[in-house]
């Protein structure tokens, strides 16, 4: 699958994600050959820059994050195609000459009038951006060709701001033109989801309220906010990943098989499952979140959210979030879906850890019920990526004694192809046109359904989130939200 002619425009060309993940994800794109020869990059920003300069800061991204080695020709043809737009968004001039620039790239490099706008602003620039792409004719393309836009979270930060986002960037352009980047969904071990699940026989019959306690996603994280205190502050742990990185877990984990892979039929069934998701009625009960303080980790000490540049005074940001979730269905009905996130956690670590019923009864008399785990089908998303089954066997020696062991698939022993890095699939799958890994407005619109309650809640309750240390896992409250349904978190 090789992209066919085509350039992409990046707006945002300034910011950490453009440099840390955008830049390094093309060049990685080239050097596996899947880039068209004359693919082009422009960027826009308000800058003082030639296209030299952009060059040279692609140039330094690349060499400093890209994951595959540095060849000269590719780095050669690539930045043959780099050319930048100084200017503001809502600066008209700066939009004509991007649309001339764009007319040239198709010219002296066969882009084919087919060009891909990358956002990767504030959501609150949005709506200039695509008003500018419309009237300066940039989101029309010509007979033959194709204009997509691609749109990096948040998308909105309530339901109601999702839904005006949408109205704007679907105004401008049709929805299948319209790619919303979670870029969990381009991680191979989330697609390994449903691979797991519906290319094998033996998950699918006992993936149900049947056999199922439970299911626990943790996405922790050993970072704090670092310099992110101006997106993070205010915004809080279950905007930024639960929102959107967790319920498209949930969604995944819970949907049932779609009638085929398309874009169409997966999206289809994310939504219903997400559509049948219910919050706690009692939310003190049912949600717990917290910020971390200072605290040790590896070896150093780090500083306490409050103490972190740019945080607001007294801010009552969460850090950490936990949520009970419950899916009306008759295949989950009385499983619960426990979620959870958090910065400065004991360890980085993403799983999907489906727990299941003990056995009903055991006829050893060497191991008592209580000993035992649960079983446990454990998809680990990051990093060690891999499947974990758990189950219980018999210790050697003349007692009928049995105790939980676990059977390990890990990536780096089964396989020798190497994962490629999510936003590299992503956007691939932007220039090639293929959407199923890129939620609809309808997915976004129903994880702010779910969500807003609890904003609410939060916003209005009295107290400040809960503190816990730095590299701990997370407020005593987010426990005792489990031992209150008499279950535990998993130490991952
Ligand atoms: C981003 C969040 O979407 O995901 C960040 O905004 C978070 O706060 C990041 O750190 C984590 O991504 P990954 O791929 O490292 O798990």
């Amino acid at each position: 699958r090789i992209a066919g002619p085509c350039s992409m425009v990046m707006f945002g060309v300034t910011g950490d994600l453009a440099r840390k993940k955008l830049m390094p994800a093309i060049y990685d794109l080239a050097n596996r050959g899947l880039l068209p020869p004359g693919f082009s990059l422009v960027g826009f920003a308000r800058r003082d820059w030639a296209d030299q300069d952009f060059g040279k800061i692609v140039y330094e991204s690349v060499k400093e994050h890209a994951r595959t080695p540095f060849r000269e020709e590719v780095w050669r043809n690539l930045a043959d195609g780099v050319r930048f737009v100084p200017g503001s968004f809502d600066d008209d001039a700066a939009f004509d000459l991007l649309a001339e620039t764009v007319a040239e790239l198709d010219e002296q490099r066969g882009t084919g009038g087919n060009h891909a706008f990358y956002l990767s602003i504030p959501p609150g620039s949005f709506s200039t951006v695509c008003q500018q792409l419309e009237r300066s004719g940039l989101s029309s393309p010509q007979q033959g060709a194709w204009r997509r836009v691609v749109i990096e979270k948040p998308f909105g930060h309530d339901l109601e701001s999702a839904r005006e986002l949408n109205a704007v960037v679907e105004g401008v352009f049709p929805a299948d033109s319209v790619f919303r980047i979670d870029h969990y969904l381009g991680k191979e071990t989330v697609q390994n989801l449903l691979a797991v699940r519906f290319a094998n026989t033996m998950f699918e019959p006992v993936w149900n309220n049947r056999y199922v306690d439970h299911v626990q996603i943790t996405m922790a994280e050993d970072i704090g906010i670092g310099g992110r205190a101006g997106y993070y502050d205010g915004i809080g742990a279950a905007r930024d990943v639960i929102q959107n990185h967790l319920l498209q877990l949930l969604a995944l984990t819970a949907m049932e098989e779609p009638v085929s892979f398309d874009a169409h039929n997966v999206r289809l069934e994310k939504e219903k499952v997400l559509s049948a998701v219910h919050i706690p009625q009692d939310l003190a009960r049912g949600t717990a979140r917290g910020q971390y303080s200072a605290g040790w980790q590896g070896g150093d000490k780090v500083l306490g959210y409050l103490e972190e540049d740019g945080v607001g005074d007294g801010s009552r940001t969460e850090t950490y979030a936990a949520v009970r979730l419950d899916v009306d269905s008759r295949r989950w009905a009385g499983v619960p879906f426990y979620l959870r996130t958090g910065k400065r956690l004991g360890k980085r670590v993403t799983e999907i850890a489906v727990v299941f019923k003990k056995a009903p009864h055991l006829p050893f008399t060497d191991t008592a019920t209580e000993e035992l785990g649960q079983n446990a089908v454990v998809i680990r998303v990051q990093p060690d990526e891999g499947v974990t089954l758990r189950f219980g066997a018999k210790v050697p020696g003349a007692q009928m004694e049995v105790r939980d062991v676990s059977m390990d698939f890990g990536y780096g022993r089964s396989f020798t192809e190497s994962s490629p890095e999510a936003y590299e699939r992503l956007i691939l799958d932007v220039l090639l046109g293929e959407p199923p890994l890129f939620p609809r407005h309808e997915e976004v619109e129903q994880s702010w359904r779910i969500l807003d309650p609890i904003e609410r809640f939060w916003a209005t309750e009295g107290d400040p989130p809960d503190q816990y240390s730095a590299g701990t896992w997370g407020p005593a409250s987010a426990d005792d939200l489990m031992r209150r349904d008499g279950r535990q978190w998993r130490l991952p």
